[in-house]
């Protein structure tokens, strides 16, 4: 029987230490992509290495990095062409949560939502999207959220950066029609992952959330690679969330934001 051919293209995945990005990581890696594994806790990204080298028998590379900190897009592409690792897909999935009145919120954890879910992301496709445009090949997934259509009261930075994330995907999309290259918005709703528990012990009412609102990562994952290959520009996983997106798209601003504000002042 003829052998499938199998998917060659290298995928770099960052935030792959925990979560949804450790479930993408499997799931490329399942596909036979070799990876490249970025996130600030080397144990854990060199754990997930040796697991994914075992079960799927790809290459898989390590580089730890804090993406938080200005120059860390840079590093982590000067570091890649010094090994001659070519990124032909790369995942924009390390993202950082806080939730809260905007006003408690100390300076510095508004600027880390920023430095991490907007100038992180949009520095590594400054850096990686070049590249893949010259060679007329390559592929984006920027993971972004159902928070992004909407304003979130009491999640009003993270909820920004989000929007940004979609709105900067949607450009990207179009600017690169024909290129060659394709930009994809994941946009989860709520999912089982480590931002949610720290979410719950912030917030114990989040604990209160009936099931059906919580996704897996691993569902989330497959719905954001197969965007991801098919080039689908939005892609919201889930049927209630894909719901509740169509019905805020069709809502007034000013209602959406009352709903919004209404609905976070119950569970905040
Ligand atoms: N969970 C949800 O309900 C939900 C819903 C919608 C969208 N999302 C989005 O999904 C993405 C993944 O989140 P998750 O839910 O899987 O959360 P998670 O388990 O907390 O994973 C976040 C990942 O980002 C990495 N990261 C955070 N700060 C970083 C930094 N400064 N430098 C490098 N890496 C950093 C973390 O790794 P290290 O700690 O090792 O650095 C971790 O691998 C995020 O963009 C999030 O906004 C999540």
């Amino acid at each position: 029987m003829a052998k499938r051919a199998r998917p060659r293209e290298t995928a770099l995945i960052t935030g792959a230490s925990s979560g949804i990005g450790e479930s993408l990581a499997r799931r490329f890696a399942q596909e036979g992509h070799p990876l490249v594994l970025a996130a600030r806790n080397q144990a854990r990204l060199e754990a997930l290495a040796v697991r994914l080298k075992d079960e799927f028998g790809v290459a898989v590379h390590v580089e730890a990095c804090d993406l938080a900190q200005r120059d860390a897009p840079g590093a982590l592409a000067a570091a890649l062409r010094r090994r001659h690792i070519a990124i032909e897909v790369l995942v924009n999935n390390a993202g950082v949560l806080q939730q809260g009145e905007f006003t408690k919120m100390l300076p510095e954890r508004h600027q880390e939502l920023i430095d991490v879910n907007v100038s992180a992301l949009t520095g590594m496709l400054a850096h990686f999207l070049p590249p893949m445009r010259e060679r007329r090949r390559g592929r984006v997934l920027n993971v972004a959220s159902i928070a992004s259509f909407q304003p979130v009261p009491l999640l009003a930075t993270y909820a920004a950066t989000k929007a940004y994330v979609l709105s900067l995907t949607e450009s990207l999309a179009d600017e690169l029609k024909d290129s060659g290259v394709t930009a994809s918005a994941l946009c989860p709703g709520i999912t089982a992952t480590r931002m949610l528990t720290d979410a719950v012990q912030a917030n114990v009412r989040l604990a209160r959330l009936p099931d059906f609102l919580v996704g897996s990562a691993d569902e989330v994952a497959a719905e954001g690679y197969r965007a991801c290959m098919e080039g689908v520009v939005i892609a919201v996983p889930g049927a209630v969330n894909r719901a509740v997106t169509l019905a805020s798209r069709a809502t007034p601003k000013w209602l959406l934001r009352r709903i919004a504000g209404s609905l976070a002042r119950r569970t905040g």
